[in-house]
């Protein structure tokens, strides 16, 4: 057997595990994993993308809801020398797995404090950092509407001026939703839908649809104004009915 017949095998192999824990923690508990599947190649590139724009200029990233660490590993290569990534993640068992991917990841050999793993919600982040792109995983339309808005307030305010958040929304979820679910559950996932449409409306720089993933997902990318304070959440209550 050859070195790239075993490398690769490896890598499916892995693959294969972070599929079935994926899996297993969603049945565990959908509502916070938000998802059966980790997220596809596609998807975790188009979500990096504005850390790539970058190119080799020093950067302080934010990545929240990380998962087994699919978006993550597209991260990684993109950091330049100087840059930082902190990562968010609420489940234990991902959190663990994210350690152990820092720690043996071939590109971080040496110096991995450059990447901090911190095992709590994002709305609950402690830190002095301001960041300069935020990569968002978060299941926004399993959350109530008041949840999202203190998230998405959160991470305006952990932007630096000029700062880029990315995230992701399953598309089709609503009619999915409306057929599987009772009316007040429709009726929440639409509220949240409208909330986030609040911050596109005033934030968005583009949306982008990935059809390469299951499910077929849009990337959003908002940007923080370089001269306009944080919005409260009542700024963009008002923004929606405008
Ligand atoms: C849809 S999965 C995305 C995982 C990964 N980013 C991917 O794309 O494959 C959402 C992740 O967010 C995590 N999560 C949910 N709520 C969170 C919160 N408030 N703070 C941090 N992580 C959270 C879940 O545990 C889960 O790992």
């Amino acid at each position: 057997m050859d070195n790239w017949t075993t490398s690769h095998d490896r890598v499916l192999a892995q693959r294969n595990a972070e599929g079935w824990m994926f899996l297993i923690e969603a049945a565990r508990d959908l509502r916070t994993t938000g998802a059966i599947a980790p997220s596809s190649k596609a998807l975790a590139r188009l979500l990096t993308d504005p850390v790539q724009e970058h190119g080799a200029q020093p950067l302080n990233v934010l990545e929240a809801g990380a998962g087994t660490g699919s978006v993550t590993r597209t991260l990684i290569p993109h950091l330049s020398p100087s840059s930082r990534l902190d990562i968010v993640e609420a489940n234990t068992r991902f959190a663990s797995q994210l350690r152990h991917l820092v720690r043996t990841h071939p590109r971080l050999a040496g110096e991995s404090e450059r990447v901090r793993v911190h095992h709590t919600l994002v709305e609950q982040l402690d830190t002095n950092r301001a960041y300069d792109v935020i990569v968002s995983g978060l299941p926004f339309t399993n959350f109530s509407p008041t949840h999202v808005e203190t998230i998405m307030n959160r991470y305006l305010e952990l932007l630096h001026p000029g700062g880029t958040l990315a995230y992701f929304a399953y598309r089709g979820t609503r009619y999915a939703r409306a057929l599987t679910s009772s009316r007040a559950g429709a009726r929440r996932h639409r509220a949240v839908e409208e909330v986030l449409a609040g911050y596109q409306r005033q934030y968005a720089t583009g949306r982008w649809t990935v059809w390469g993933n299951l499910p077929p997902a849009d990337v959003w990318q908002l940007r923080r104004p370089l001269h306009a304070p944080v919005p409260t959440a009542l700024d963009i209550t008002a923004g929606m009915t405008r």
